[in-house]
C-alpha cells in the first residue's frame, strides 16, 4: 500500500486507475491550458513568512462559510461527471465531506441524483446549479435540491456558453462511456474501476436524463450545454434566480471587480473568485492573482472564496491570508476519490489540513481567522500591471 503524504501521490494512483477519458476530462483546462497552469503556479510566486517563539499550542482551523460551521474553510466544489471517476463517487465525496466536517457541493452534471445522494447522507449538502434557458426545469431543480435538505445554492455564473477543451472532444466525452476501439483497449486496463462501475445502476446524468425534456444527447456534457443553457443571461436572470432559493446562495466564476459588485448587489451571500479551473477562459488570470482586487472591491459586504489552482493546505493558507473566507477543491479531492473511494477523498482531505494546520503554526498562527496578509511575502507587482 503506497504512502500517501502529499495531493500528487493521489493523483499518481488515480491516473493508473480511471480511464484516460475521465481522468482527463479532470485534468484539462480549455485551448493552450496557460490559465490553467497560472492558478497553481502563481501560488508558488506567494512566500509565507515564519515567525518563531509564538504560542503555537492548542490550533484551530475551523471556522464558517456562509454561516455554517466548518472543521477547516475548504469545500468540496462541483465536479461533472464525479460517479464516473469512481462508482457512485457523488455519493462517496459527499460521505467523506459529512465525516470530515466540510461542506460538499453536488454538480448538477453529477452522475449520482440529488436524490441519491440525500438517501446517503445525513447533513445537508450544497447543490450547483448552472443558467440554463429552461425556466421550469430550473424551478423543478431548485425545488429537487429543497426537498433534499439542501442547505446553499451555488450557481455557476462563468459557463452560460462552454471553453473548449480539446481532450474532451478527441476523447469523444461522455458518460456513460462510449465504446470505440481505444476507449475499449484503455478500459482494459482498468478493470477494478470497471467490475465498481458494473456494480452499480448509476452510469448517466441522474439529475437530467428523466428530468430535462427535449435533451436529444444527454450522455455528452458538450451537447447539452450548447442546447440547454442560456448564452442570453445577465444581471437581471441571476437575480431572479437568486429570488427563487430562500436560503444562502453563492455565485461562483467572479473574476472582476466589478463583476464582485454587481454579485453583491443581486444579493448574493458569497462569491467564488474563480476561472473554472482554468476550464473557461484562457488567458484570463489566475484567482489568486484576480483575488486581492475582488477582496479590496466587496470584501466588507459579501463573503469572498476562491476555487481554482488549490492543491495543497499551503495553497490554501496563502488564499485564507490574502482575505478569503473559504476556499473550494475540485481535482485535489478528484484524484482522491479515483485512486481509492471514499477513502481517497478523506485522505486528500487529510492531506490539505494538515499542510494547513502545520504551515498556520509555523508562520506563528493558532487559528485560520487571524490568518492576514502580514503572514505572506506577496512579490512586488503580483496583481500585475496591465492596460
Ligand atoms: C463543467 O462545469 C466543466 O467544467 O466541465
Amino acid at each position: 500500500m503506497a504512502v500517501i503524504t502529499e495531493i500528487e501521490d493521489l493523483k499518481r494512483l488515480y491516473k493508473r486507475r480511471v480511464p484516460k477519458m475521465f481522468y482527463d476530462y479532470a485534468e484539462s483546462g480549455s485551448w493552450t491550458e496557460q490559465t490553467f497552469r497560472d492558478n497553481s503556479s502563481d501560488f508558488d510566486l506567494i512566500r509565507l513568512r515564519q515567525r518563531i517563539a509564538r504560542d503555537m499550542a492548542g490550533r484551530s482551523t475551523t471556522s464558517q462559510m456562509v454561516g455554517q460551521d466548518v472543521s477547516m474553510p475548504v469545500a468540496l466544489a462541483p465536479v461533472g461527471l464525479t460517479g464516473m471517476q469512481s462508482a457512485d463517487g457523488e455519493i462517496k465525496a459527499a460521505r467523506a465531506a459529512e465525516r470530515f466536517g466540510v461542506p460538499y457541493t453536488l454538480s448538477t452534471m453529477s452522475i449520482c441524483s440529488i436524490e441519491d445522494v440525500a438517501e446517503h447522507t445525513q447533513k445537508p449538502f450544497w447543490f450547483q446549479v448552472y443558467t440554463l434557458k429552461d425556466d421550469d426545469f430550473m424551478k423543478r431543480l431548485f425545488a429537487r435540491a429543497k426537498d433534499a435538505g439542501c442547505s446553499t445554492l451555488v450557481i455557476t455564473v462563468d459557463l452560460q456558453i462552454m471553453g473548449q477543451r480539446h481532450k474532451d472532444i478527441k476523447n469523444g466525452l461522455s458518460a456513460p462511456p462510449k465504446l470505440t476501439p481505444s476507449s475499449i483497449v484503455n478500459m482494459m486496463t482498468k478493470v477494478p474501476w470497471g467490475l465498481e462501475m458494473l456494480g452499480t445502476k448509476r452510469r448517466s446524468f441522474g439529475n437530467i436524463v428523466g428530468h430535462a425534456k427535449g435533451v436529444s444527447d444527454p450522455g455528452s456534457l458538450a451537447s447539452w450545454t450548447a442546447e440547454a443553457f442560456d448564452p442570453s443571461l445577465n444581471w437581471e436572470r441571476i437575480k431572479q434566480f437568486r429570488s427563487w432559493w430562500d436560503g444562502p446562495v453563492i455565485l461562483k466564476g467572479i473574476l472582476d471587480a466589478d463583476d464582485a459588485k454587481e454579485a453583491a448587489n443581486v444579493g448574493a451571500d458569497a462569491i467564488v473568485v474563480s476561472n473554472h479551473g482554468g476550464r473557461q477562459l484562457d488567458g484570463a488570470l489566475s484567482s489568486i492573482r484576480m483575488l486581492p482586487q475582488i477582496i479590496d472591491a466587496v470584501g466588507d459586504k459579501i463573503e469572498v472564496h476562491l476555487d481554482s489552482g488549490i492543491r495543497s493546505g499551503q495553497d490554501v493558507l496563502k488564499a485564507l491570508a490574502m482575505g478569503a473566507k473559504g476556499t473550494m477543491i475540485g481535482r485535489a479531492y478528484v484524484y482522491g476519490l479515483g485512486a481509492m473511494g471514499q477513502a481517497g477523498v478523506t485522505q486528500a482531505l487529510e492531506v490539505i489540513h494538515k499542510e494547513l494546520e502545520l504551515s498556520m503554526a509555523l508562520c506563528g498562527e493558532r487559528n485560520v481567522a487571524d490568518l492576514s496578509r502580514d503572514n505572506l511575502l506577496i512579490p512586488k507587482g503580483f496583481q500585475g500591471e496591465w492596460e
